[in-house]
């Protein structure tokens, strides 16, 4: 399966993603990373694996529309199929998340529905919440909202920071990124009535959390 990325900085997910497909057996590859941010580290790791990796700014189009049209038609051109968001920062028009429904998954450093939007750790220490965690999600228009693909847990400590709880759960992200991609690319995944349904997949644990390496 064909896979188009898009980023706008560090892009340690991306990261795992790239190194999960290098595995023979793999089911998916990255055609195309695309930034709305220039110079950042995400476009350096595509660029260093030797994937097509372009930047398109906002302020070069009129409209959030104008925008994602063209970032549809370089995703269309590449060939890709299905698209990741990985630390995507900019919000996507209705008309680009239509394009792609089903087609379209985010990565999230929380356990949704809880703890929506930025400053996600801070909103998880300052509940009180003993676990957080990260949440691969089908994209729907309204922010960090829909179908729940996979979860990962993870404990948050008397002493945490948000820095030290974003560290832990991003260890859990890099897992539960290309283990969630690997499952749609071998054809387990679909959406019925806004539910997630994988076939034949029995992880040790009888569900999708805390996925081992
Ligand atoms: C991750 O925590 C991801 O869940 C969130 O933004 C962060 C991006 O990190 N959406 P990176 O760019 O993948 O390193």
């Amino acid at each position: 399966m064909k896979v188009a990325v898009l980023i706008s900085g560090r892009g340690s997910n991306l990261q795992a993603l790239i190194n999960a497909c290098k595995a023979d057996d793999f089911p998916a590859e990255i055609v195309l990373v695309v930034s709305n941010k220039a110079d950042v580290q995400g476009l350096e790791r595509a660029e260093e694996a030797g994937i097509s990796a372009i930047n398109l700014t906002p302020k070069d189009y009129d409209s959030r529309a104008s925008f994602d049209a063209a970032m549809n038609e370089a995703i269309q051109k590449s060939g890709a199929e299905f698209v990741c968001l990985a630390g995507y920062m900019r919000l996507l028009s209705d008309d680009f998340v239509r394009t792609w429904r089903d087609k379209l998954i985010n990565i999230h450093p929380s356990l949704l529905p809880a703890f929506k939007g930025l400053h996600v750790h801070e909103q998880a220490l300052d509940s009180g919440a003993r676990f957080s965690g990260c949440t691969v999600h089908f994209v729907r228009p309204a922010m960090d909202e829909g179908p729940i693909l996979a979860q990962a847990v993870v404990p948050v400590l008397p002493d945490d920071t948000p820095d030290t709880l974003a560290d832990r759960i991003l260890e859990q992200e890099h897992k539960l990124y290309p283990l969630a991609l690997k499952l749609i690319a071998q054809g387990r995944v679909r959406v019925s009535a806004e539910r997630v349904i994988i076939t034949d997949h029995n992880p040790p644990q009888g569900g999708l959390v805390n996925p081992v390496s």
